[in-house]
């Protein structure tokens, strides 16, 4: 639910620090990477070996290292996170959130951060109802800090009334519905094509390709993180995947990844082709070994059907469909005719030529061309970060 959110998760001292050990845990096992600060007091409340071995992940505390000279940096900390989560915040660092002043790396990291912030305050009833905390309440709501609001029942003090943290299975849903509310791709269903094809020659042996399956794999998974439906249809790769939102079907050759993505595009919104699909295939294949002889062997290939431009010819007008490119020469006009022909709304080129593009490599290096020839031109990245600003893409083209 959380795979691959950035989660920094301050700790203040309150008693109520206990629970962020179970918040920790139930972030972490939900797929969320966590970091966590914690101010000076809140290692009274709790040992920063609990919340490292949970986490993960070194706790934060201190500005700086005196032992070798370091720093912690909290301007890179604010760019890494999807989330500051600040659970349990005390009356003492809501006031000072809302008047800015950093004396600890919890307060700086918050002036630093340019995602989302949410605050569960935890703290006495009488603290809580104090005008000047609810004050200081308003004044991070319209900073645009959402607040986790505490629930009533007994408080450590004994009194009852409103100021616990919110539970952290509570907590838990509270960030898991954030993030959904972000998604942009709810109730879209989205075929991908992924890796390369075999192409039967003989029991044996086979035609195929060097695709890893890496980018359709990736795309895939960036989608179903933003809430997409996701028919995955995958040639013979190494790679596995695991998410609720995605269904995988591994096919082999060109002809079943024909027929499984012509059977699933009228129920799909979008369909992104990214698979390296063979050209042609053996006219025979045989079923027994072909044995070793002296002569010759002649293989006749015949063309494989061409999965995309099936696809842009059963398109309608409420579809998309996205092709790629592997080009070694003339790059952008190749890449332009494919537009046409294959009646695609976008096109991912990565050329060969680049290094660090294409096949088997962790990056890639794209140039996007949309059926009304806008050319929009990426960095060498890693995949994870391409199917992104692919993803992007789509995003901004139905929104
Ligand atoms: N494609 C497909 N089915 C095929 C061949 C290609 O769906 N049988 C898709 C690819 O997944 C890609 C796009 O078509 O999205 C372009 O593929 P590419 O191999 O670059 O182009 P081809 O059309 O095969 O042309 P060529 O190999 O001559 O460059």
């Amino acid at each position: 639910m959380l795979k691959n959110k950035n989660i920094i998760l301050g700790i203040t001292g309150s008693i109520a620090a206990y629970k962020a050990a179970m918040l920790i845990r139930l972030l972490v096992t939900n797929g969320a990477n966590v970091k966590v600060i914690v101010t000076p007091l809140a290692k009274e409340f709790i040992t920063p070996v609990t919340l490292a071995t949970l986490s993960k992940n070194t706790v934060l505390c201190d500005f700086f290292h005196h032992d070798d000279g370091t720093w912690n940096s909290h301007v890179e900390l604010g760019l890494w996170a999807d989330l500051m989560l600040i659970a349990p915040a005390t009356a003492n660092t809501i006031a000072k959130m809302a008047n800015g002043i950093c004396d600890n790396l919890l307060l700086t990291s918050y002036l630093s951060v340019r995602c989302p912030v949410m605050i569960a305050p935890a703290m006495d009833f009488d603290m809580f109802k104090h005008p000047a905390t609810q004050k200081n309440i308003e004044t991070l709501k319209s900073f645009g800090n959402i607040i986790i609001e505490p629930t009533e029942g007994e408080l450590a003090s004994g009194l009852h009334g409103k100021g616990r943290m919110k539970e952290p299975a509570d907590i838990l849903k509270d960030v898991v519905s954030f993030f959904d509310s972000k998604k942009k791709l709810i109730n879209k269903t989205i075929l991908v094509t992924a890796g390369p094809t075999y192409e039967k020659i003989d029991p044996v042996r086979f035609i195929g390709n060097h695709s890893s399956g890496k980018m359709g794999y990736n795309i895939a998974e960036c989608l179903a993180e933003n809430g997409a439906k996701v028919e995955l249809i995958s040639g013979p790769v190494s790679m596995n995947i695991n998410h609720e939102n995605i269904h995988l079907t591994k096919v082999t050759s060109a002809e079943e990844m024909y027929n499984v993505s012509i059977s699933h595009f009228q129920n799909c919104d979008i369909a992104i082709m990214s698979a390296a699909v063979a050209d042609f295939t053996p006219k025979t294949q045989v079923d027994s070994k072909i044995k070793n002889k002296t002569e010759n062997l002649v293989l006749e290939l015949i063309p494989t059907k061409d999965i995309a431009l099936e696809l842009g010819k059963m398109k309608k007008k409420n579809q998309l469909l996205i092709g790629f490119a592997l080009e070694t020469d003339n790059e952008l006009e190749n890449a332009k005719k494919k537009i046409t022909s294959k009646n695609l709304d976008f096109i991912v080129l990565n050329s060969l030529k680049d290094t660090g593009a294409g096949f088997k490599h962790d990056t890639n290096k794209i140039t996007i061309i949309d059926k009304n020839n806008n050319i929009e031109k990426f960095e060498l990245k890693t995949k994870r970060e391409v199917a992104s600003d692919i993803v992007n893409k789509i995003i901004k083209l139905i929104t």
